[in-house]
């Protein structure tokens, strides 16, 4: 399936991740492409609060990669399972080896965890092909192509 955002303002980007929270229930694979300052870290920091993530989302270039808890997940059947979100920035990634090193296909394989990738492009190589593509681009007016 393909949808096609055109995001006006933020409002809108929290709408869109509103309606992408709506398809997970664990271990999907979010890989955000996008040049920077299309709005890749903004749309992670509202799918992170409407997961319930308590901290402050902030772009994880200089740590490569951070953790979070999950809150809440509606369709999630056990709610008493400890759910994370992970968030990788791959810009700074020397090599998609550097990913695995940080344990990320061990990380993606768990359906306990959410994996958002920024850059996602930069790891093409190693991701797994069941995942929600998502394409920021930024010219005229701020677009967005899901594709799940
Ligand atoms: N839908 C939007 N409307 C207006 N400004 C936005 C929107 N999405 C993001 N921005 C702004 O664009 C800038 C860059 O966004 P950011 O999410 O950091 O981009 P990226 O992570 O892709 O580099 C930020 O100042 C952010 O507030
Ligand atoms: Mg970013």
């Amino acid at each position: 399936m393909r949808k096609i955002y055109f995001l006006k303002n933020l409002a809108q980007t929290e709408k869109m991740a509103k309606d992408i929270v709506g398809l997970l229930r664990g271990g999907e694979i979010l890989a955000l492409v996008g040049d920077l300052g299309s709005g890749k870290t903004t749309f992670t920091q509202f799918l992170a609060k409407e997961l319930g993530v308590k901290e402050n989302v902030t772009s994880p270039t200089f740590v490569l990669m951070k953790k979070y808890k999950i809150e809440k997940l509606r369709k999630q059947k056990n709610k008493k399972i400890k759910r994370y979100l992970y968030h990788l920035d791959a810009y700074r990634l020397s090599s998609p080896d550097e990913a695995l090193d940080l344990g990320l296909e061990e990380i993606w394989s768990d359906p306990k965890n959410i994996t958002v990738i920024e850059w996602a492009d930069r790891i093409a190589d190693i991701l797994p092909e069941k995942r929600i593509e998502i394409a920021f681009s930024l010219e005229k007016e701020r677009k967005v192509m899901v594709n799940f």
